[in-house]
C-alpha cells in the first residue's frame, strides 16, 4: 500500500511517499481505508525524533494518529463494526501512529462509528484533541456547572474543543488567545476573551476553579495564585517537573496539579460525535492539505498559531 514515511528524523522535508506493507488485523481489530487525517503537535515532535527513546528508530516510520475512513476488514471477535461502516478514531499510543497510509488498523475500541454525517473524512480532526479536552475537563478538572475555567491556548486544536466542552458543561469560560482569534472564539460564547499579548494573564484579578493550560507556557507555580482554594491546574505536557509541582501543591490550601494523557475510550468518542451531530460541538477546520503535502501541514502546525484543526485529505 502507499504511505508517507520518514527514513530519518528531522525537518518536514524528510517525508516521502513509499510502498509499505499493509497492516494485518487480529481478532479484535479493524482495518480501515483512510480518507482523512489530522496533524497534532505530537506528530511533528515525533518527526523531529523527540520520542525515539520511547518508540525507537526503526525506519521507515509512518506517523499520524488521527484517522477517519471506511472499514474494509474486521477481526472475528469485532462486534461494533462491519465492512462498509465509516469510523474515526486515534491509532496506537504504544508506537508511532501509522495513520499517514492508505490503510490503518487498530483495536475496535479505538474507533467510533460515523452514521448520517456529512463529510465523514473531516471527523479525523475530532478525536485526539477532542478526547484530550473532554477527559481533561471532565475527569481531571471535575468541572461543575457554574464554575470558572481559564483556558490557555483557547484557539488551538485542544483549546477550541475545551472552550466548547466547558460551555456545554455550563462553565464560565475565560479564553486566552491573541486578538486575531477573538471572533473565532466568541462564536462559542466565552464569558471573557483575554488577549495574552495585551494582558499579562498572571496579573488577572480573577480566581478560577480550573486552569487548563493547553500550551504549557505557564506552570502551576506561576499560576497558582489565580486558583481558588481547592482549584485545579491541568497541563497537557507531561514533564518530570510536574511531580515536583504536585509535591509543592501540598502546601497550597488544597490546590491541585494534574496532567492529562489522552486515552482512547470509545464512549468518549461516541460522546464527541454525538455533540457534533447535535450541533453542540463545532469541528473547526483551519486548513486542509492533501496527503502528498503533509510536509506543509507540519510546517503550518509547527508555527503554533492554528485556529481549530488541520485536516489531511487522502487521495492517492
Ligand atoms: N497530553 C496529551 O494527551 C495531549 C493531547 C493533545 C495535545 N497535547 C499537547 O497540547 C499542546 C496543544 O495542542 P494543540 O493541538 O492545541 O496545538 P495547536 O493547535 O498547535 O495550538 C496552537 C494554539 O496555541 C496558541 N498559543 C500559543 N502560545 C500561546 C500563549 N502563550 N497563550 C495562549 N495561546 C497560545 C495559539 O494561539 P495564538 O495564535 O494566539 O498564539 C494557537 O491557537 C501541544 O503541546 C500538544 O502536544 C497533549
Amino acid at each position: 500500500m502507499k504511505a508517507i514515511v520518514i527514513n530519518s528524523f528531522g525537518t518536514p522535508d524528510v517525508f516521502e511517499q513509499a510502498e509499505v506493507q499493509k497492516p494485518e488485523i487480529n481478532n479484535t481489530s479493524i482495518l480501515i481505508e483512510v480518507a482523512g487525517g489530522s496533524v497534532n503537535p505530537v506528530d511533528w515532535k515525533q518527526r523531529q525524533g523527540n520520542h525515539r527513546l520511547l518508540f525507537g528508530k526503526k525506519f521507515p516510520i509512518v506517523l499520524g494518529y488521527d484517522v477517519a475512513g471506511k472499514v474494509v476488514g474486521t477481526g472475528k471477535s469485532v462486534t461494533r463494526f462491519q465492512v462498509g461502516d465509516w469510523v474515526c478514531g486515534v491509532l496506537s499510543k504504544s508506537s508511532y501512529g501509522k495513520g499517514l497510509a492508505q490503510f490503518a488498523a487498530g483495536p475496535e475500541n479505538f474507533f467510533t462509528k460515523l452514521e448520517n454525517v456529512k463529510d465523514p473524512g473531516s471527523f479525523a480532526a475530532l478525536s485526539l484533541a477532542g478526547l484530550t479536552s473532554l477527559q481533561a475537563i471532565r475527569d481531571k478538572g471535575k468541572l461543575e456547572q457554574g464554575q470558572k475555567i481559564l483556558i490557555i491556548g483557547a484557539a488551538g486544536g485542544v483549546g477550541h474543543f475545551a472552550v466548547q466542552i466547558a460551555r456545554i458543561m455550563g462553565a464560565d469560560v475565560y479564553a486566552v488567545s491573541s486578538e486575531k482569534h477573538r471572533s473565532f472564539l466568541e462564536q462559542f460564547g466565552p464569558h471573557t476573551f483575554i488577549d495574552y499579548h495585551k494582558q499579562d494573564i498572571l496579573q488577572l484579578n480573577h480566581h478560577f476553579d480550573i486552569i487548563y493550560d493547553g500550551v504549557g507556557k505557564y506552570s502551576f507555580l506561576k499560576c497558582k495564585h489565580l486558583l481558588k482554594p481547592g482549584g485545579i491546574y491541568i497541563n497537557t505536557l507531561p514533564r518530570p517537573k510536574i511531580l515536583v509541582h504536585k509535591l509543592l501543591a501540598l502546601f497550597t490550601r488544597g490546590k491541585k496539579v494534574r496532567t492529562i494523557l489522552m486515552k482512547q475510550i470509545p464512549e468518549d468518542l461516541d460522546q464527541l460525535v454525538a455533540w457534533v451531530k447535535e450541533e453542540k460541538l463545532k469541528l473547526c477546520i483551519d486548513k486542509e492539505f492533501k496527503i502528498q503535502d503533509v510536509a506543509s501541514a507540519h510546517v503550518y502546525s509547527e508555527a503554533g498559531h492554528t485556529e481549530g484543526k488541520i485536516l489531511i485529505r487522502y487521495e492517492w
